[in-house]
C-alpha cells in the first residue's frame, strides 16, 4: 500500500523517535487512539492513515498553534482523525478510553510529577489496550554535557556546573520509565533504548543547529546569570566539535499493557 500520510523523510529528530515508537506499536483497522503531545501531527497522520475509517485518532497538544498546524495540515482529509487542546496531564473525565495512547517525544513534559501523569494516562486505556511513548532518556547528550562540564570546571564557575549537573539529571532515565510502567501493574513491558547519533559540524554550524539551539543549547544558557560568559564557554566548547562527537541521542520507548479485565 503506498502511503499518503508518512512519516516526514526530511525530519532528523521527530521522524526517528517516531519511528521507534512504530516499532513497538501494534496497530489494527479500526483501534482507537489517543495520541499526546501531538504537535501538529507526527505520528498522529500516519496512525490515522493504519486504523483507517472504522477507526479514531484524538491528537491532543496543550499549544493552540501546534493544534492550528496539525488541523491546517490535515484539511479534509482523514475525517476519523481529530486535534484537540488539551493538557496531557489532567485529562478531563469527558475523554474516553482508547485502544492505544501512544506520545512521540512526550514523557519529558510529564513533568512536574510524570508517575502521576502516567497513571492518568493508563485510566484512559481499555482494558488490554497498550501505552507507548518515546522520549529522549538520560545519557542523551551525555558527552557533550561532559565537555561543557569540564570547560565550566576550567574556569572555576561552580555555581554553573550545579546547575548544569541539576539540568542532566532532570531528564528521566529508562529504568525510571519501567518503574511507573511496573507499579501500574501492566503487562508485557517493554523499555527499549534505540541510539540515534545527530551529526553537527564545529563552531556556528553547532551554536545554530537547528534542533540542538533550539531545545538543549538554550538550557545550557540558563545555567549563566552572566551571558556573556556563557557565550565564551559555549564558543570555546564549540571549537572542539571532535572533542565530544559523535554526539548520541537515547530514543527511548515504554511499552506495556493494560490487564484485560482492568
Ligand atoms: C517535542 S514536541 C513533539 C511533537 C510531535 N509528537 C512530534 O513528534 O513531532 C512536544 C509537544 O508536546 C506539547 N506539550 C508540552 N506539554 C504538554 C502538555 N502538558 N500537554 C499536552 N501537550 C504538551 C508541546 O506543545 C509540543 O507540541
Amino acid at each position: 500500500m503506498t502511503l499518503r500520510w508518512p512519516l516526514p523523510r526530511q525530519d532528523y529528530w521527530s521522524t526517528p523517535f517516531a519511528e521507534a515508537l512504530l516499532h513497538h506499536l501494534a496497530l489494527f483497522p479500526g483501534a482507537t487512539i489517543l495520541d499526546i503531545a501531538s504537535g501538529d501531527g507526527i505520528p498522529a497522520f500516519y496512525l490515522a492513515e493504519q486504523v483507517g475509517p472504522t477507526g479514531q485518532v484524538l491528537g491532543i497538544d496543550s499549544s493552540e498553534h501546534q493544534i492550528a498546524r496539525g488541523r491546517a495540515i490535515q484539511g479534509p482529509h482523514l475525517p476519523w482523525l481529530r486535534f484537540e487542546c488539551l493538557d496531557m496531564r489532567a485529562l478531563p473525565p469527558r475523554v474516553p478510553t482508547f485502544d492505544r495512547i501512544t506520545g512521540n517525544l512526550s514523557v519529558m513534559f510529564f513533568r512536574p510529577n510524570r508517575f502521576e501523569t502516567v497513571r492518568g494516562l493508563v485510566d484512559h486505556l481499555k482494558p488490554g489496550g497498550q501505552l507507548v511513548q518515546t522520549f529522549p532518556s538520560l545519557g542523551t547528550f551525555d558527552s557533550l554535557w561532559r565537555r561543557i562540564d569540564q570547560e565550566m570546571a576550567t574556569r572555576g564557575l561552580t555555581a554553573e556546573r550545579q546547575h548544569l549537573g541539576a539540568y542532566v539529571a532532570e531528564r528521566p532515565s529508562a529504568q525510571e520509565g519501567r518503574a511507573w510502567l511496573d507499579a501500574l501493574g501492566l503487562e508485557r513491558i517493554e523499555v527499549t533504548e534505540w541510539p540515534l547519533e545527530v551529526p553537527t559540524g564545529p563552531g556556528p554550524s553547532f551554536l545554530h543547529h537547528p534542533l540542538l539551539r533550539g531545545g538543549f543549547l538554550d538550557d545550557v544558557y540558563e545555567c549563566f546569570e552572566d551571558q556573556r560568559l556563557a557565550d565564551e564557554v559555549m564558543k570555546r566548547v564549540s571549537e572542539d566539535v571532535p572533542g565530544f562527537t559523535p554526539l548520541m541521542a537515547q530514543r527511548c520507548v515504554l511499552s506495556g499493557w493494560k490487564k484485560e479485565g482492568e
